[in-house]
């Protein structure tokens, strides 16, 4: 038997102090500093000017698989918003294209396969990802990190079903029927493909925090779609599986998912230390279904990014004041920035929350 030992290098920002006991780290372990630290999920895109300026002329994914533009990208929010956070740019499609499985990103629709995956042969055709193809992605997160100083990087990855949902429908889908459909049909053949999402994701995942990032967060758009016992039996364990790739990595990790209501007393046994919440259901009755033990993210209404200000300041507001049921709150949207929001808003969103 071997004995695995593994921790966060000493170099790393959660361990040499750079983030140790940065807001959103503290938030994240439950505690609430002086002011509530606030990120935003698609914090990097669309709605900067400087980031159409960086991406002009290149592919998606390509631009996510250069080091130096991945990370420049990353820091255009932090230098702009004074968010409490980088999210490192790239997608959750990267770790399937870096296994060998063709995909692109289409604008203005989402991930496109140029092969769906939908038998047990093409299921048993999926190759695991060498190690060395995250190279990109290490030296990205090590440029961001060596800049961003006591702001902390979050990685990410998607969950299990939303990447195998990408997988088998061959691009974005409203209600995922192919994929429920061999999720019941081919029990083991189901199997086998969450597991290699979960270890792609993991891996990609992984690669993250050992080159620097402080904190993670797992996106599980689509599981919603599923019923409770559907997630519980058939989805769950994978993304527990995906989560588990950090073993003996410290660091604290965020579960987003959308419409997952019903379910958050699933979320914390998948290894998640906070759960982010989508803007359909308020803080406070999240935190009474959660029995009050788990810290929040969440969850301003993006659609209300496009109201005036007066009324999206109340709504803010109410967010907070509803999270402070919770033992610790991170702020954010309830799912992301909508490509065409004015990034002012974003900036006076930040300055609200830091100056309460
Ligand atoms: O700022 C950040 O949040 C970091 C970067 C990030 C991107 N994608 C960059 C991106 C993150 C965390 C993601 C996650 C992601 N990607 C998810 C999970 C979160 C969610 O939003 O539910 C999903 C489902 C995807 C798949 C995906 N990639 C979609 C649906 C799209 C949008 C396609 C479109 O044009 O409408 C993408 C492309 C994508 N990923 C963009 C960005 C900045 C837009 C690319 C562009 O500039 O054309």
């Amino acid at each position: 038997m071997t004995l695995e030992i593994s921790a966060l290098a000493a170099a790393h920002p959660l361990v040499d102090g750079r983030t140790t006991n940065c807001p959103l780290v503290r938030a994240a372990r439950g505690d609430r500093p002086e002011a509530a630290p606030v990120w935003f999920m698609r914090q990097a895109g669309r709605s900067l000017p400087e980031y159409r300026e960086s991406r002009a002329g290149t592919e998606m994914l390509d631009a996510c698989l250069d080091p130096a533009l991945a990370a420049e990208i990353t820091l255009q929010p932090v230098r702009r918003h004074k968010v409490d956070a980088a999210v490192f740019f790239s997608d959750i499609v990267i770790p399937v294209l870096l296994a060998g499985v063709g995909v692109k990103i289409v604008p203005g629709r989402g991930p496109v396969l140029d092969e769906p995956v939908r038998t047990a042969s093409d299921i048993m055709k999926l190759r695991p990802l060498d190690p060395a193809a995250l190279d990109p992605i290490r030296e990205a997160v090590a440029i961001a990190v060596a800049e961003l100083g006591d702001t902390p990087l979050i990685g990410f990855a998607g969950a299990p079903y939303t990447l195998a949902s990408y997988l088998v429908e061959g691009g974005p889908s409203k209600e995922q029927l192919r994929t429920r459909a061999l999720m019941r049909t081919d029990p083991h053949a189901w199997a086998a493909l969450l597991n290699w999402c979960a270890d792609v994701s993991g891996a990609f995942l992984r690669a993250q925090v050992e080159a620097g990032a402080s904190v993670v967060q797992l996106f599980d758009s689509w599981a919603g779609s599923l019923s409770r016992g559907d997630y519980q039996r058939r989805v769950a364990p994978h993304s527990k599986r995906a989560f588990d790739a950090l073993r003996g990595l410290d660091v604290p990790r965020i579960h987003f998912g959308l419409g997952l209501a019903d379910r958050l007393d699933l979320i914390p046994a998948l290894g998640a230390d906070v759960i982010g919440i989508d803007w359909r259901l308020p803080l406070d009755e999240a935190n009474e279904r959660l029995g009050g033990r788990i810290p929040l993210q969440g969850n301003i209404d993006p659609a209300l990014l496009q109201a005036p200000w007066p009324v999206l300041a109340r709504h803010v507001d109410d967010v907070i004041e509803r999270g402070q049921a919770a033992p610790a709150h991170i702020v954010n949207l309830g799912h992301g920035v909508p490509p065409e929001t004015d990034p002012a808003v974003l900036t006076r969103i930040v300055e609200h929350v830091h100056g309460r």
